[in-house]
């Protein structure tokens, strides 16, 4: 088995709130990004943009975010939403991945969806290359329009990863995994 194989089957999320600092510096940053975007991506459209949020701006998002949520009506287990925004406070290190998928002549929107996703979990990979951890979120306001202009997003345009990366020394448990034969046949005919 090599590195990458044993690293493949044994890889982990830390959970985003066990994340502290130090986070990528400038130059890992840009190599977490060229890792990130070295993904398959049908018709060569590089469907994806990526932000950083530096700590004050999320600050800003964080409370904009909370003040939305107070005002939502309808709002399922308030608490945990709350919560749920609250993390972006906390990793040092947040960057977003936005699929910027359109209509194309010859390429689904889905495959660039797909592509987008790609490239997120490729963030999560070369943060780990470089002796981080991290963890891919999303959460309420990501799927509330109401939410699009405090998140920045252009038309169409929608978050496909908040990506949280740090430095945690907390020991990472395995989690119960599919088992391989209840997804994979061999067709017959
Ligand atoms: C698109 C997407 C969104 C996710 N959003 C959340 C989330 O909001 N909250 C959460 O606890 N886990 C979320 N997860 C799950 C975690 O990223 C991850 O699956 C979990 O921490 C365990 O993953 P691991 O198998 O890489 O360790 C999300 C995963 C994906 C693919």
């Amino acid at each position: 088995m090599t590195d990458l194989t044993h690293y493949m089957k044994t890889r982990r999320s830390s959970l985003s709130l066990t994340l502290e600092a130090p986070g990528p510096d400038d130059a890992q940053l840009r190599t977490i990004l060229e890792v990130a975007t070295r993904v398959p991506d049908h018709g060569k459209l590089a469907p994806w943009r990526f932000e950083l949020w530096p700590e004050h701006v999320r600050q800003d998002i964080h409370d904009d975010l909370q003040q939305l949520l107070a005002g939502l009506n309808d709002v399922t287990d308030r608490e945990k939403q709350v919560q749920a925004t609250r993390k972006l406070l906390h990793a040092p290190c947040v960057l977003v991945a936005i699929s910027t998928a359109q209509e194309h002549p010859k390429i689904p929107i889905w495959e660039q969806h797909l592509s987008a996703g790609a490239a997120c979990m490729n963030t999560l990979i070369a943060a780990n290359s470089l002796g981080f951890e991290a963890q891919w979120l999303t959460a309420w306001y990501v799927y509330e329009d109401k939410a699009r202009k405090i998140l920045g997003l252009k038309n169409g345009e929608q978050i496909a990863g908040i990506i949280h990366i740090g430095t945690s020394a907390i020991a990472k448990s395995e989690r119960p995994r599919p088992e391989i034969d209840s997804l994979f046949t061999i067709r017959e005919s």
